[in-house]
């Protein structure tokens, strides 16, 4: 115990039946649980670096072992640290942000198989742990979903300003007319046209939060590979609503998704060519997947939970895209072909880094185009 210690920015402190318990979120040790209330409050004093020599004179010969026993726990496992050192500093911004993808793919397969735990156990979970702990699961999963809400709130105050200031660079205001959008860009960017996709984009959101454009204001979108990323129906209806408010009347999309009717028949025809080749264009798909396997994914089927953001979600061919357009209100969807828009504005379909995949003379990708009334 040598120097001035500090608890260490990931040390956690939670409390149970009167038992305050220090742990980390990194540590594999046992966390320190403390049901002594002399002791919780004296520990307090190391969220500023503290000489524990110092404060462990100050108290009596009972609570002085207790408090020196218990300091020497936390510092084991890692909840108390030397002032200064480098387990103090905070972690930078990229590495945090790095480490928050990491546990949200954690979460979200935690809570899969949560569910599926909790299906198996039945009633009994309930009746069980509300008797061992006195907080039964589906309270303590509302308090789980009370702290997920408080952190969504807390990003959404963050939305606005950061919507603001992104338009304000690229000179748009409600004012704007006659807008191209490219949403869900990816690293291919449209000069003169609004790039929207995640961070790093020009315009860098979620496109589920709606888009920041005034009704009226766009004259062409183009969506390329960006569909079938979103739930079906839910998401891809709100979505496509949304776009639909923002087109002016006349106004034109250009999707772009992977062509399901081709896959089907490639699989139904046992084309091997079809599945293999694609991997000139996807070349981290594996090797050995079979052509189901290979379909499925592209489909959208059993995406991993933790990778959901990144999975396919649904898979469209051209009377289904057809419908959800139709269902939107967009008017005149017609089938369209790799760079060849009826649409001068909307021949770019060679920035998109998969479009232009082909096995032979054929695309891999369905094209289609639809107006708003
Ligand atoms: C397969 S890539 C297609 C990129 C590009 N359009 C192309 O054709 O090469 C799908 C893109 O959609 C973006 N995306 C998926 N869901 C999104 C969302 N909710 N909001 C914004 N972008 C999203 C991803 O970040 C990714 O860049």
């Amino acid at each position: 115990m040598a120097g001035k210690l500090v608890f260490s920015p990931d040390a956690l402190v939670r409390f149970r039946d009167g038992t305050i318990i220090v742990h980390t979120t990194a540590s594999a040790f046992p966390a320190l649980e403390v049901a002594h209330p002399m002791l919780a409050g004296w520990l307090c004093q190391f969220t500023r670096p503290t000489d524990p020599a110092v404060v462990l004179a100050a108290l009596g010969a009972g609570d002085r072992a207790l408090a020196s026993q218990a300091v020497q726990a936390l510092e084991h496992n890692g909840s108390l640290v030397a002032a200064g050192s480098e387990a103090t500093a905070a972690a930078s911004t990229e590495a945090a942000t790095g480490q928050a993808h990491r546990h949200l793919r954690v979460l979200a397969r935690s809570a899969y198989e949560l569910a599926a735990d909790l299906r198996g156990l039945g009633p009994s979970a309930e009746r069980e742990v509300a008797r061992r702990s006195g907080i039964g699961v589906e309270r303590r999963l509302l308090a789980l979903l009370a702290g997920v809400d408080a952190l969504r709130a807390e990003l959404a105050k963050l939305r606005d300003a950061s919507i603001a200031e992104q338009l304000a660079t690229l000179g748009v205001d409600g004012a704007s007319r006659g807008l191209r959008l490219h949403i869900g860009c990816g690293r291919g960017l449209l000069p003169d046209w609004i790039n929207v996709d995640v961070h790093p984009a020009p315009l860098a959101m979620n496109v589920l939060w709606g888009l920041p454009f005034a009704d009226g204001s766009v004259a062409y979108a183009f969506v390329s590979h960006l569909l079938e990323h979103l739930f079906f129906p839910m998401d891809v209806r709100a979505f496509l609503g949304d776009l639909y408010r923002v087109l002016a009347p006349g106004g034109i999309v250009r999707v772009v998704v992977p062509d399901m009717e081709q896959c089907v028949a490639a699989y139904v025809g046992n084309d091997r060519s079809f599945f293999g080749s694609r991997r000139e264009t996807w070349s981290w798909w594996p090797e050995n997947a079979t052509r189901l396997e290979d379909f499925l994914a592209y489909a959208g089927a059993g995406p991993e939970p933790g990778h959901l953001f990144e999975a396919h979600k649904y898979g469209y061919d051209f009377e289904t895209l057809g419908r959800v357009l139709g269902d939107a209100g967009f008017v005149d969807v017609v089938r369209s072909g790799f760079m060849a828009s009826a649409h001068e504005a909307l021949r770019v379909d060679s920035v998109s880094a998969v479009a232009g995949a082909r096995y032979g003379d054929r695309y891999y990708s369905l094209f289609v185009e639809a107006r708003r009334p």
